[in-house]
């Protein structure tokens, strides 16, 4: 795993498969983020096609989640689908939709899959560089929101929430040399050597973030399951896919033409790891298989580093969204 030649072997030679027609998800609620386009739109169409009672598309512009909606219905009528708007570029507007969900009486399976991908230094609206804001911080807080309603449904129905983060092989890759400094976070947001030379190249900043959702969603699962939360997390490589994901990035263009998946594949592996597995937690799910994430997230410096950031995240994250009740109970195992 990990190394580029069996990237582009697997890219290749395997093809990743559609949820089987006897899998059911009849009368359940399911949250998907980034769901107008691509991976995640492609996800939230196989999961209403097995059955989804109500589906809720997380969008940050309404009008592109109403196009996506029209596609699902076109596909599956029936469905309850609803388009409810998140930016993971405001605090206030992850904290509200957080509290949306909150109230939902039924929530059964949640993908976090929003995400981006710069080959230059972007700042977020809040300041923070755009990966750590929009694929490692938003997707934390909403990650802690959804732990309540997910728990209750579970308890309530006998049969775990289901929580799926949304990461990368890239993972593999992340130099991430920012661990060292005594703020990560704080570096992250100040490096911009990565976005030069080699590593930009290499889109290590994205592959960092990628490291960032591997190591969050082990330490949340850990957490969860100390304070008895009926939730399975999880997160997922979808695998190297055709989308607009690598707008910003001239360098996939080549890559995309010759090993990618479509969207709709990667869409299968997202859908797999939220809808399948069992009970296994805290997993990485690579080609519709639980697999080992790199050997730095398995070592102890990786421990270590997942510590750490879990530390600095709720650090930040009590002072942006201070009323989250469940990141202090999360903080006290
Ligand atoms: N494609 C690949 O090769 C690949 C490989 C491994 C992992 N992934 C991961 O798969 C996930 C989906 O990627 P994709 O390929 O489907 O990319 P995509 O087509 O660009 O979709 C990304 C989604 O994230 C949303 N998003 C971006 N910034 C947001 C923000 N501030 N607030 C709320 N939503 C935001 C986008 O909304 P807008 O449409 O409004 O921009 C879009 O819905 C990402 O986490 C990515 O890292 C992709």
């Amino acid at each position: 795993m990990g190394t580029f030649a069996g990237f582009f072997y697997r890219q290749l030679t395997i093809k990743p498969k559609p949820l089987a027609a006897d899998v059911r998800l009849d009368g359940k609620t399911a949250i998907v983020t980034g769901a107008n386009v691509g991976l995640g739109l492609e996800a939230a169409k196989e999961l209403a096609a097995h059955g989804l009672a109500r589906l809720i598309l997380a969008v940050r512009a309404v009008a592109k989640g109403e196009a996506a909606r029209e596609q699902i219905l076109a596909q599956t009528p029936g469905v309850d689908v609803q388009v409810w708007e998140v930016d993971h570029e405001s605090f206030a507007s992850l904290d509200a939709f957080g509290r949306r969900a909150s109230g939902l009486d039924r929530l059964d399976i949640v993908i976090l899959n929003a995400g981006v991908k710069n080959v230059d230094y972007v700042a977020s609206k809040t300041g923070h560089e755009a990966h750590v804001q929009v694929n490692h911080l938003g997707t934390a807080l909403l990650s802690v929101h959804m732990l309540a309603p997910l728990d209750r449904t579970a308890k309530a129905l006998g049969t775990p929430g289901r929580l799926t983060i949304v990461s990368s092989e890239n993972h593999f890759w992340a130099k991430f040399k920012e661990r060292h400094a005594p703020h990560m976070l704080a570096e992250l947001d100040a490096y911009r050597e990565c976005f030069k030379g080699l590593d930009k190249m290499n889109i290590e900043r994205y592959s960092t973030s990628k490291l960032l959702n591997v190591l969050w969603t082990r330490e949340l699962s850990d957490r969860a399951a100390k304070l008895q939360l009926d939730v399975v997390i999880n997160t997922v490589n979808p695998g190297f896919c055709a989308s607009s994901l690598h707008r910003t990035d001239p360098q996939a263009t080549t890559a995309v033409n010759l090993i990618a998946w479509t969207s709709a594949q990667g869409g299968h592996c997202i859908a797999d790891a939220a809808a399948l597995h069992g009970e296994v937690r805290g997993a990485y799910i690579s080609e519709q298989k639980v697999k080992n994430p790199s050997s730095f997230v398995l070592s102890p410096a990786g421990k270590q580093t997942q510590l750490k950031l879990w530390k600095e995240t709720v650090d930040l994250l009590a002072k942006e969204a201070p009323a989250v009740d469940a990141l202090q109970r999360l903080n006290s195992v």
